[in-house]
């Protein structure tokens, strides 16, 4: 590993620091949310499933690829292209994930600056400042402008720092506060009356709506989502990890953590839900399902504290700090994308490139902000719905097609002697050739 531009100095960096950026709002809000909307436990099931049969090979592909390129997302794939139409194809990929980053990045910043006031909103009560405390949660264009650069200079001044004292050593203190936090607020919620149900609709499955297609797409876009994908961040990533690691388990594991605390998340929120349902607030819409969407996290959840009385003020506090920590975590993963490729490609030294693309990345959600009705959804669908699932498609067809069988086998022989006679090394090459590209256009071609 090249020591001028660092790397991850243990395992552990890494496997925090990839965590940290697949932990995130989506699978604190985003994943029970769409649980609550796509028919509980029967989406938790297919989710599973697909988050290690499909997500998984395709986090591999863009790990081996920035583990072998050593660089960012645009000259790891070059490093891999034979021919001049290879090499600006890998431009088009490259790019077009930094690009994702930077979009995703753009809109999550709002929605993590929301979070940031919700959780000096209950402060501001205790301290009896109610205006101000009624300011935070009410949507305005000053506040949004304030928490969002709040939040965006947050992620600029870890980003600035560099790989090892800036994402490594952040991810190792926030990752550990948010695996806490969230297993102290569910113990919470379970002593409290009505859990038990939401304990139940979690749990259950309704096996008939497994095969439903918009449950699996949702369920599909959900992992791409919360693993990263498309985004050139786990490529960026790949190129910080030692040769010595293998980078097999250590993909294994981050999905993993990632699944898990997705699950733990569940376990928070749809609880949590029906605990509210007790205490008097409406959890169905008009047509029978779940509450989701950001009346979810920003109504039912903040009624159910209030009604908690003064320890509800702690735990609204525990809970919002809890969203903005996954936020934060995941939004340095977003902004190392574009600043690797700038640093790496223009020279540019890496405080005063993180500086103007964080700026610029800023001024993007403001434009956002100023319309909001306009591009909010806008950004997020051309990002996520599209901008992902193409470019992690692109990805393994790079990997399956492109990249040649015997130098994949090299790189992740690194690390890992033995693969070549292991279970993965027999199905994985074959899988990301034609199975993900294949399954991952489907869904796309369906969602167009
Ligand atoms: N994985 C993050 C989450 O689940 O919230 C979101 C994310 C992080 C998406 C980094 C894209 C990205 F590049």
């Amino acid at each position: 590993m090249g020591v001028s531009r660092g790397g991850f100095s243990s395992r552990m960096g890494f496997i925090l620091a990839a965590a940290g950026s697949a932990v995130g709002l989506g699978n604190i809000w985003g994943f029970p949310t769409q649980t609550a909307s796509n028919g509980g436990a029967a989406f938790v099931l297919v989710y599973l499933v697909l988050a290690f049969c499909l997500a998984y090979p395709a986090f591999m592909a863009e790990l081996l690829i920035g583990r072998y390129g050593q660089a960012n997302a645009v000259s790891s794939m070059q490093k891999m292209s034979r021919t001049l139409w290879q090499k600006r194809f890998a431009f088009i990929v490259g790019f077009g994930g930094i690009i994702c980053a930077a979009l995703i990045l753009s809109f999550y910043g709002i929605i993590a600056g929301w979070m940031m006031s919700y959780a000096i909103e209950p402060v501001m009560r205790l301290a009896n400042m109610d205006n101000a405390g009624k300011w935070l949660i009410e949507q305005s264009l000053s506040r949004n402008l304030l928490f969002t650069s709040l939040f965006m200079l947050l992620t600029i001044f870890i980003i600035r720092r560099g790989v090892e004292q800036g994402i490594e050593k952040w991810s190792k203190r926030l990752m550990p506060m948010l695996i806490g936090l969230l297993i102290l607020l569910i113990i919470y919620v379970f002593t409290l009356e009505g859990s038990r149900e939401g304990f139940k609709a979690y749990l259950n499955p309704d096996i008939s709506r497994v095969f439903e297609p918009d449950l699996l797409i949702s369920a599909l876009g959900q992992a791409f989502f919360s693993l990263s994908l498309g985004t050139s961040v786990m490529v960026i990533y790949g190129s910080y990890i030692s040769k010595k690691e293998n980078l097999v388990s250590l993909g294994a594991q981050v999905t993993l953590i990632d699944v898990s605390i997705a699950f733990l998340a569940g376990l928070l929120i749809i609880p949590a839900m029906y605990v509210a349902q007790a205490q008097g607030v409406a959890i169905f819409a008009d047509d029978g399902s779940l509450i989701s969407g950001p009346n979810l996290v920003f109504d039912v959840l903040p009624t159910l504290f209030n009604g908690m009385g003064l320890v509800g003020l702690f735990v609204a506090f525990g809970f919002f700090v809890l969203m903005s920590i996954a936020a934060l975590t995941s939004s340095i993963s977003m902004l190392e994308g574009p600043v690797s490729f700038v640093v790496e490609r223009h020279n540019v030294k890496r405080e005063k490139a993180t500086v103007l693309i964080g700026c610029f990345i800023l001024l993007l959600s403001a434009i956002i902000i100023l319309n909001f009705e306009l591009l909010f959804g806008l950004v997020i669908s051309a990002s996520t719905v599209y901008g992902q699932p193409l470019i992690a498609m692109l990805c393994c067809v790079f990997v399956g097609w492109i990249w040649q069988r015997s130098e994949v086998l090299a790189e992740i022989k690194e690390g890992n002697n033995e693969v070549e006679n292991s279970l993965f090394w027999k199905i994985w090459p074959w899988y990301t050739k034609f199975v993900c590209p294949s399954a991952i256009g489907l869904v796309f071609w369906h969602s167009l």
